[in-house]
């Protein structure tokens, strides 16, 4: 499950102070697929990156899979980024001098993962996700609606309880855009994986997720299931 209560980030710059997330409160509850949409600005990735692990509240409480993000410390955090999450980013973050292969085998790696598993793993990931022939490329030579597809890989080779999304396809035409949400849904739901995707496209938003919410101001409110998005 993931619980923010209160949870409040603000950035100070000189005398200027920004609430990004003010006193924000949300449940997300296992296996949910869920989606975020807001104007630019409105805190969206601030949440992500809190959720991420990447980034810490100001103030009030986050749980993440009984985890309290506010509370752990740095060890724990490196291990709740390796093992309980799996993040995909806009502009994909593939390691542009390792082959396709070997950026899925990387947190592999990181877990500690022997050699000839490793490798057997990412094999059946990246076939998974429809790349066997393009195992050897570099990710500059794969389109990128493939590289996203190599990061959704990535992403979800330690079987992460949340994945966890920023404009996912905002790099990608509509057609490749839709193609690579319901190969990530299709995955997230065999696997059981809680998601949060955001987005600025409420179409994306709608056909990839169970629950929506509209982030505004740093506040999250659920979309009614009338709402035009
Ligand atoms: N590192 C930072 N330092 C200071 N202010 C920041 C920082 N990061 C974000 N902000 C501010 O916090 C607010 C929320 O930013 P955030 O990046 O979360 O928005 P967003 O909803 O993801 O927008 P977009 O759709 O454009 O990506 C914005 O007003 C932004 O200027
Ligand atoms: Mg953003």
């Amino acid at each position: 499950m993931i619980h923010a209560d209160q949870l409040t980030r603000t950035y100070q710059i000189g005398t200027q102070r920004i609430d990004a997330l003010a006193r924000m409160t949300l449940t997300i509850h296992d296996g949910e697929r869920t989606a975020i949409i807001g104007r630019s600005g409105s805190g969206k990735s601030t949440l992500l990156n809190l959720l991420a692990g990447l980034d810490r509240p100001s103030s009030g409480t986050l749980c993440v899979n009984e985890q309290r993000l506010d509370q752990i410390s740095r060890n724990e955090m490196a291990e709740y980024r390796l093992r309980t999450i799996g993040v995909i980013f806009q502009s994909f973050q593939l390691v542009p001098q390792r082959t396709a292969l070997q950026n899925v085998e990387l947190p592999l790696i990181l877990s500690g993962v022997a050699n000839y598993g490793r490798k057997k793993i990412a094999t059946e990931w990246l076939t998974r996700v429809g790349l066997y022939d393009r195992r050897d490329h570099l990710p500059s030579q794969l389109s990128g609606g493939e590289q996203q597809r190599v990061a959704i890989a990535r992403a979800l080779v330690n079987r992460p309880k949340v994945i966890l999304a920023d404009e996912p396809t905002g790099n990608l035409d509509t057609q490749t855009a839709s193609e690579i949400m319901s190969l990530l849904m299709s995955l997230c739901q065999q696997l059981g994986t809680t998601s949060v995707i955001v987005t600025h496209d409420g179409h994306v938003a709608k056909t990839c997720s169970q629950r929506q919410f509209r982030m505004t101001n740093g506040a999250l409110a659920e979309v009614t299931a009338d709402e035009v998005l």
